[in-house]
């Protein structure tokens, strides 16, 4: 249940934003959901066309599209999706110099007004937007947090569970590191009603899975042509950000500030974490494989590189 005065902004009204506002209306998350875009109309058009759905969904709160960030003051939490989205053949890299400067812009206009929100930032490269949002706010490391670890979770449990032919709900899986090829799904703790997978599937199938997971943001993109995915993307954003407004502490894979978790500092990365009203109230710490350390390694390494590009 949400509570009384729960305030949600999401910044960016296209396919990702738009997304993310329809499963808040649809999982009636908060109080007030505010779609806000630099576009005149298209924000407003999407709130009033969402409102509209409150009879069927059951939501009992407000949709406000906006062009004004005084429309977002004390907001709870804020989901910047704004910025540029993948087309075929760019990488989440080729994104990165444009889409600084998009999140930097936002960034400043919500500490202006919502000095004490948690912000779970989704624009791509997320691990170096993230950051940059983190550099820009000034705010404590608890308040930022990247949506990219638990859609590629999702990715992960969907594709082991069509292997499987087991209901998703039922497996239970973890992606780490960048949000990008060098992602880390593990297959060692991923598991199906407590089952190993790695007792289910051959080694040539989890292979292929675990690829299949490295590149579903691509295979989407290709498929598309014209941008990249979105009903999945918004709903796992929801699914943070309810967390949050609902003090749910459900411990879900997201980029973090490491310092010295995992051995690891002064990076964002995808790790286990648990989210609650505060934000990332804790980050899960467990013992790694040497395999699986070094995987992490390569993610650090690549995740420092996109850093390196933002020039912040
Ligand atoms: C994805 O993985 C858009 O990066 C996002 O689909």
């Amino acid at each position: 249940m949400s509570s009384d005065s729960s305030k949600l902004t999401i910044v960016g009204s296209g396919a990702v934003g738009t997304s993310a506002a329809h499963w808040a209306v649809a999982r009636n998350v908060a109080q007030e959901i505010i779609l806000v875009d630099v576009v005149e109309g298209i924000p407003q058009g999407k709130a009033v066309d969402m409102s509209q759905s409150a009879p069927l969904c059951g939501f009992n709160g407000k949709v406000l599209g906006t062009c004004d960030y005084a429309d977002t003051m004390n907001s709870d939490v804020v989901i910047i999706t704004a910025g540029l989205a993948r087309k075929p053949g760019m990488s989440r890299e080729d994104l990165l110099l444009k889409n600084v400067q998009i999140v930097k812009q936002v960034t400043e206009n919500i500490v202006a007004q919502s000095p004490n929100a948690v912000i779970v930032v989704v624009t791509n490269p997320i691990d170096a937007m993230v950051y940059t949002v983190f550099k820009v706010s000034g705010f404590p490391k608890n308040q930022v947090v990247g949506m990219a670890g638990v859609l590629d979770s999702a990715r992960y449990r969907t594709f082991l569970a069509q292997a499987l032919g087991v209901a998703p709900k039922d497996v239970t899986a973890l992606v780490m590191g960048i949000h990008g090829d060098n992602m880390l799904p593990l297959t060692r703790l991923a598991s199906v009603a407590g089952v190993p997978v790695e007792e289910l599937l051959s080694r040539q199938e989890l292979e292929k899975i675990v690829k299949r997971t490295q590149t579903g943001g691509g295979e989407i993109v290709q498929h598309l042509k014209t941008g990249s995915a979105f009903t999945t993307p918004g709903l796992c954003a929801i699914e943070m950000a309810q967390s949050v407004l609902w003090d749910e502490k459900r411990v879900l894979p997201c980029a973090a500030y490491l310092e010295g978790e995992f051995g690891i500092s002064g990076v964002f990365l995808g790790v286990p974490v648990v989210l609650g009203r505060s934000g990332v109230e804790r980050i899960v710490e467990f013992r790694l494989t040497e395999e699986e350390r070094s995987a992490l390694d390569d993610s650090v390494e690549a995740v420092k590189r996109q850093v390196a590009a933002t020039g912040l």
